[in-house]
């Protein structure tokens, strides 16, 4: 039976570690980190997503700041926000939620955000620059990912690598990180032939994909560590992963549980970047 990573237990200690760097910050140099979050309409999703934002800001002793426009507002308006947060000096990082109404360009959007303050680690600049390995700042879930498999002392050093999904979000950026790391990484798509014996290939296996229970147990290697990134609602409201959990976690050495897996670590990383911001 495998050990259950415990996203929320990581996250929790990351989160709590930030409050104290952020308590000692502001004691011994008054700097108080301030993250911003833009939203524009009222997606339901992105509202909880936002408020889960705030709250954490709050949990550690951050400046938040949010603007909610509403769903009409034009791209030249929200250029103008970007442009005043980029010179705001209480902000040190701050995210456009998306997605954006359509009426609006995400790239023009992004593009405009100062790469310093870009703590999502969405900027060209920031994805660019993973290529040398020096961003200001990383994508928080691939980020979130490294830092669960660091913190349950999970070697990544030359170890074979499988990812399922090339988003940009996650897929793309987190085989950058792992090849950063010195594993050997794979990166399986759609059009991947045979995906199950690329996938039983892996030691370390990602599943990215945003394809529920995917992964079955006759594709992983026995004692592999397996990531599931998958968070696909069923009508029924049910959250599940792209890993067919139970007869998959017979099988391996560590998994993550959707919920409760990575998607707490990408509120914890983000705080991370904004607390990074802060120093920069
Ligand atoms: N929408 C869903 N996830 C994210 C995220 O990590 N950042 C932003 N900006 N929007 C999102």
């Amino acid at each position: 039976m495998a050990t259950i990573i415990d996203g929320k237990k990581i996250s929790k200690s990351v989160r709590d570690e930030i409050r104290e760097t952020t308590l000692r910050m502001k004691n011994e140099r008054g700097i108080v980190p301030g993250l911003a979050v833009v939203l524009v309409g009222d997606d339901p999703a992105s509202k909880i997503y936002v408020r889960g934002k705030k709250n954490a800001c709050d949990e550690v002793g951050f400046l938040s700041k949010e603007f909610k426009l509403p769903g009409d507002t034009s791209e030249a308006e929200l250029l103008d926000i970007i442009d005043g947060l980029n010179r705001d000096s209480e902000i040190h990082g701050f995210l456009v939620q998306l997605p954006v109404p359509k009426h609006i360009r995400v790239d023009a959007i992004i593009e405009a955000i100062d790469p310093k303050k870009d703590v999502d680690g969405f900027h060209p600049y920031n994805v660019g620059r993973l290529f040398s390995g020096n961003p200001y700042h990383r994508s928080c879930t691939p980020a979130g990912i490294l830092e669960l498999l660091d913190r349950y002392g999970i070697e990544i050093e030359g170890k074979e690598a499988v990812i399922v999904g090339r988003s940009i979000l996650v897929g793309k950026p987190l085989a950058l990180m792992l090849l950063e790391r010195n594993a050997t990484v794979t990166l399986c798509h759609t059009r991947t032939r045979n995906l199950s014996e690329v996938t039983k290939r892996a030691e370390i296996l990602v599943a990215a994909a945003g394809n529920a229970e995917m992964i079955k147990a006759d594709m992983v290697k026995d004692g592999a560590v397996v990531i599931d990134v998958g968070t696909n609602r069923l009508e029924n409201g049910k959250l599940l992963g792209d890993v067919a959990f139970s007869e998959v976690s017979e099988r391996v050495s560590y998994i993550t549980p959707v919920p409760g897996g990575v998607g707490p670590m990408t509120i914890a990383m983000l705080l991370n970047n904004t607390l990074n911001a802060s120093r920069i």
